[in-house]
């Protein structure tokens, strides 16, 4: 029976695989973990050895053997290498995909190496590992084939950095077999005898997982998710019962070598292997090949933006028309110049451009200059601006019209050529830059507060035009240090204020990463959250039919203003769609909406906390709880309980009686009693420091439910 070399490159897969704690821990103990190192053993607040993956996806080795006809009498595992991605969670189902990539011939007799690869997801949607699988079959060589390259791997002529000792009991492989390899080769003897040894040996990738261990423990102890790669050779067979060294040499920060040596018998049974660790490389948002315009880039923020977005590979379109503050006089064209020349000096691509964005002309050239210099535009930020502040009396119609001109008109003028270009591509990124005087009003500004909120309006409707044509468009309102803040800032805060704490944000709605539209954030001083025009649910006076009175309207004004389960509607169908159904909706059942509604975030349950608290059952206690609830819907919380009251704030407070842990959507599964307390806590969702006995008394104090 010979190779099916047809078999490289067919896809293999998918295949699923579904896995609990249990495996987790069957896994762990099958190589040899135990009470020295319970953290891979018991479920509460289980942590997953690396190698679990690979016997967990044990069983596609199958497909790899079955597709290129080995004769599974000679199977051997001759190399492993796994890369991580991501930790692997303690349970979930993970899919595999693969294909078998190399077919060697080392010779007749001498056998053939099957390379098989493959990429494994977690039901989480994050791709957790890649395997690359060498399969040694004994007796398939000697087809002709080419014979593989030549590895050259040398250890560091010293001794070795750690050297861990291990006892695999003369049992293991009894055990090792549960988590998925049950090849007779390790439990029958007449099995094992035929295929040419002694007795039944250790699995190859059991031996491994003691290495992983013995590694983990030297270089990255407690920290499974710091391991990157694991890659060895399977030299020779091992059995059980027989005494392992682990020798490991740290060649960097982030790297070792290491071999696996039996005992008694001095043979490297597992060699050439690397060590990788550290921390997920971020993966990097690049701009290469993209043409961004950014208009007063020649200071500021937008000089931020430009310098950022170069040095992610971005072409850049440096405008600015280098005026005064408050955009009277002529301009200049240095400050354009000098950002273009520090792009440059950076090994950058840039132009400066001087047209002026409160002319359709300058907006026509802005756009031009950027498809004559680089052919296109993807990324247009909307970011030139000037200050005319006066009280509103004082405003006049000159300088209301300067500041709505640079601002308002200033982004139509630009975005409407830069569009076109955009729709055309099929691809476009628009920023616009409103403000928090805008979005909430400031003393002095109206001219600038309408002329930013108006550029909120204009990505409202933006956002639906360029949709079908991939372009979003968003709104940044920034808190900077710039010329237009430096009198009204304090100078303390200055440096906190840089730009640079802008810009990330500011970037990452540029980028083909984001998918958002439409949406307005504030950025500054390293906090960020999103701003929207919240509609409140409203009620329906009178019949329908006939216009109710003003009385009525003051009856139920409450109801009309209150914005409590309000919503953010995508436009305007959808506002108008609910005024056109209210009548016909049928009426919630009282406070049925709240209740929907109230529990179904994090945010959402400490604002029903101070309701659901029972003053009755908190008579003579005294205690503070605090929350810290992960995940991106999560926050910090705490809970002062006192003579029968109770406050909630927002935060961290320094002594609390005991302090709760949870992930964002485990804690709102608790609360709705979708998850109980003590399987939370058993199970590791919830960690509780501090005075446990305490925490007890949360489910008589709040009826949330
Ligand atoms: P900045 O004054 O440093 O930058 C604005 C740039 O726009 C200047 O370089 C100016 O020469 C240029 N410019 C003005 N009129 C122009 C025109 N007609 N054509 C072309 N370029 C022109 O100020 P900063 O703070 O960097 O402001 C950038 C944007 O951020 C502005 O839209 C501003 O309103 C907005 N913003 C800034 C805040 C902050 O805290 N710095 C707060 C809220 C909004």
């Amino acid at each position: 029976m010979a190779l099916n070399l047809d078999s490289i490159g067919k896809k293999l897969g998918p295949v699923s695989k579904d896995y609990n704690w249990k495996d987790v821990v069957l896994y762990a103990l099958g190589v040899g973990a135990g009470f020295s190192d319970l953290d891979y053993c018991y479920e509460k607040n289980l942590k997953v050895i690396p190698t679990f993956s690979i016997a967990a996806i044990f069983d596609f080795l199958s497909h790899y053997a079955a597709n290129a006809n080995i004769n599974l009498a000679g199977i051997l595992h001759g190399e492993q290498d796994l890369i991580f991605h991501q930790p692997i969670p303690v349970e979930g189902t993970l899919t595999t995909k693969g294909q078998i990539t190399r077919i060697y011939d080392k010779g007749e007799k001498r056998g053939a190496l099957v390379v098989g690869e493959s990429d494994t997801w977690h039901s989480n949607g994050k791709k957790l590992f890649t395997s690359v699988m060498t399969l040694f079959s004994r007796f398939d060589g000697g087809f002709g084939g080419e014979n593989a390259p030549k590895e050259i791997f040398e250890f560091p002529d010293r001794k070795p950095d750690f050297e861990i000792e291990e006892s695999p009991s003369l049992d293991q492989p009894l055990l090792y077999r549960l988590s998925g390899d049950v090849f007779a080769l390790h439990v029958d003897s007449e099995f094992a005898e035929m295929a040419g040894f002694e007795k039944p040996i250790m699995h190859g990738l059991c031996t491994y997982g003691y290495s992983c261990r013995a590694l983990m423990n030297s270089l990255t102890p407690g920290e499974p998710e710091k391991v990157r790669r694991l890659k060895c050779r399977f030299s020779r067979p091992l059995y059980p019962g027989d005494p392992i060294k682990i020798q490991i040499w740290k060649t960097d920060d982030h790297k070792a070598v290491w071999k696996t040596i039996n005992s008694k018998t001095g043979e490297e049974v597992i060699t050439n292997g690397i060590f990788e660790f550290g921390d997920i490389p971020k993966k990097e948002i690049r701009f290469d090949d993209q043409v961004a315009v950014i208009t007063g880039a020649g200071g500021g923020l937008g000089k931020v933006y430009a310098l950022e977005l170069a040095k992610r590979g971005a072409k850049v379109v440096v405008n600015d028309l280098g005026g005064s503050r408050d955009g009277s006089g002529g301009g200049s064209s240095t400050p354009a110049e000098k950002v273009v020349d520090e792009i440059n000096a950076l090994g950058g691509e840039a132009i400066a451009n001087y047209d002026n964005v409160a002319t359709a002309e300058g907006g026509e050239n802005i756009i031009k200059s950027a498809v004559d210099a680089f052919g296109k535009v993807d990324i247009l930020i909307n970011n030139a601006g000037i200050l005319r502040d006066k009280s509103f009396i004082k405003m006049e119609p000159e300088n209301w019209k300067a500041v709505l001109d640079v601002h308002l008109n200033g982004a139509y003028h630009v975005s409407r050529p830069a569009f076109k270009v955009m729709r055309e591509n099929g691809f476009g990124r628009i920023v616009m830059t409103t403000s928090a005087a805008g979005l909430y009003g400031n003393f002095g500004q109206t001219n600038y507060s309408s002329a930013k909120m108006g550029l909120v309006g204009l990505m409202n409707t933006l956002k639906l035009e360029g949709k079908k044509y991939n372009i979003k468009v968003n709104t940044v309102a920034p808190i900077a240090a710039s010329r237009l803040t430096e009198d009204v800032l304090p100078p303390e805060l200055f440096d906190k204020m840089k730009p640079e704490f802008v810009s990330p944000l500011v970037l990452f709605l540029c980028s083909k990463e984001c998918e958002e539209t439409g949406n307005v954030y504030n950025a500054g001083m390293g906090f960020f959250n999103r701003a929207a025009v919240v509609t409140g649910t409203g009620t329906t006076i009178g019949d329908g039919e006939n216009p109710p009175d003003i009385e009525d309207i003051i009856d139920n004004f409450d109801t009309i203003a209150s914005l409590k389960n309000g919503k953010v509607y995508f436009e305007l169908n959808e506002q108008v769609g609910d005024a056109m159904n209210a009548f016909n909706a049928p009426a919630p059942a009282e406070g049925a909406a709240d209740d929907a509604k109230k529990l179904s975030s994090v945010a959402a349950i400490f604002d029903a906390m101070p309701e659901a608290f029972n003053a009755d059952a908190a008579k003579d206690t005294d205690v503070v709880f605090q929350y810290k609830i992960t995940g991106p819907g999560g926050g910090d919380w705490y809970c002062i309980i006192k003579d029968g009251t109770c406050e909630i704030n927002t935060g961290i407070t320094e002594k609390p009686t005991c302090t709760l842990i949870m992930a964002d959507s485990d804690f709102v599964d608790m609360i709705n009693g979708v998850l109980p307390a003590m399987q939370a806590y058993t199970s590791g969702k919830l960690k509780i420091e501090g005075d446990i006995m305490k925490s007890q008394l949360i489910e008589k104090l709040f009826k949330l439910k």
